[in-house]
């Protein structure tokens, strides 16, 4: 079997090169941040509030999240598109603290690492979702550089960009997921540590070719 546990703050760049990988190794990418993001989006439509966890609960009850082909299903509804704004970010960071949320997302997660070949991207990879990768890397880079990579893809994307919102959400972010009580943030005492601040895509892709290669 081949695992590769991708865990890292939010804006480091893990979709990308995690998707990359997957087409070089021929693995599965499984993006557990869309499914917390999918449940975000369900709860801001419904009104549903992440400090009440009950009404949570009774939300999650009648929903389902499948990861099929890159995409993310939330009851059956292909949401990509609409789970990438910065509301969505923030409000997936929020309602990923409440226990019944995270417990949905593994038992899905689990399920899929467990009957292929993945390379999983989050923050609980390689501590909790997948304990025993074969492959486990920490990706991080500094933030004044992860909020300029995102301010340059929205301005290349013509949409509006202002860097200081941008650098104060990514703070705020991090501090959430690694302060939180269940399944923080932290790195895996056996993960290697990619700082990507001054790498490119080819070199931070390349650098995690060459540790699946070892194991191989
Ligand atoms: O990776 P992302 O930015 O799409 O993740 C969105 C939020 O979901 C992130 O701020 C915290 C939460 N998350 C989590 O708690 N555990 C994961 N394994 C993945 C994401």
């Amino acid at each position: 079997m081949l695992r590769v546990a991708i865990d890292g703050p939010g804006g480091t760049g893990k979709s990308t090169i995690a998707k990359a990988i997957a087409a070089k190794f021929g693995l599965e990418y499984i993006d557990t941040g869309a499914m917390y993001r999918s449940l975000a989006l369900k709860s801001v439509r419904l009104g549903v509030s992440p400090d009440d966890e009950a009404a949570v609960e009774a939300m999650l009850e009648n929903t389902t999240i499948d990861f099929v082909d890159n995409h993310v299903y939330l009851d059956g509804e292909d949401v990509g598109d609409l789970i990438r704004t910065n509301e969505i970010s923030m409000a997936a960071s929020n309602i990923s603290k409440l226990p019944c949320v995270r417990a949905k997302v593994d038992e899905v997660s689990k399920h899929l690492a467990a009957t292929r070949d993945v390379v999983m991207e989050g923050r609980d990879i390689g501590t909790i979702v997948i304990p025993d990768a074969e492959v486990k890397v920490f990706m991080t880079a500094a933030p004044e550089i992860r909020a300029q990579r995102r301010f340059d893809q929205l301005r290349e994307a013509g949409k509006p960009a202002d860097y200081d919102e941008i650098f104060a959400d990514i703070q705020k972010r991090d501090y959430q997921d690694s302060h939180r009580a269940l399944n923080p943030l932290r790195q895996a005492e056996d993960a290697v540590y990619l700082d990507t601040s001054n790498m490119t895509i080819e070199e931070n892709i390349e650098a995690i070719a060459d540790l699946i290669r070892e194991r191989m």
